[in-house]
């Protein structure tokens, strides 16, 4: 195990359309778990995508139970190749993200979500979501496409916050 560098903005990286994974293996399993390691030594984070480790491929790993408690939420998931199937509603909700660490931006979002993916030993899985983990799926799914919340703070006119650290 190991914490692995975060990338930030402006590197290419994070511009990046990640590709699809063709088989889970040590590699990925080592990937997932560092990556866990280094979303846990951030307090407050609730999810890291690989590109923002310099891997440009379609994974990341959410944890909403580490803001909110273990309540409504599936903890930590490890997610490969990721698509929503389905998505519902609307919320605005203020976002951060640890590649661009001085800001924070209100980023309208579906409410509810159904994402399905491979777990890290290549079963297929299906995981409804509402709340805040709807909103860390749909934050860590547009990483995988090279979209950063900033870009849909700008598209909804509104202002970007700095942080007061
Ligand atoms: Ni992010």
């Amino acid at each position: 195990m190991a914490i692995l560098p975060v990338l930030r903005y402006p590197h290419p990286a994070l511009r990046a359309k990640c590709k699809a994974v063709e088989d889970t293996n040590d590699e990925i399993r080592t990937l997932f778990e560092d990556m866990t390691e280094t979303m846990c030594a951030y307090p407050g984070c609730v999810g890291l995508a690989a590109p923002q480790v310099g891997v440009v491929k379609r994974l990341f790993v959410i944890d909403v139970s580490r803001k909110i408690g273990p309540k409504k939420n599936h903890g930590l998931l490890k997610l490969l190749n990721p698509v929503i199937t389905y998505s519902e509603g609307e919320k605005i909700s203020r976002e951060g993200c640890l590649s661009i660490p001085e800001f924070l931006g209100d980023v309208k979002r579906a409410r509810r979500v159904i994402l399905r993916a491979l777990d890290e030993s290549g079963e297929e899985i299906e995981v409804p979501a509402k709340g805040l983990e709807a909103i860390a799926i749909q934050h860590e799914l547009d990483h995988l496409d090279g979209i950063l919340f900033i870009d849909k703070v700008s598209s909804l006119g509104r202002n970007l916050i700095r942080r007061e650290d």
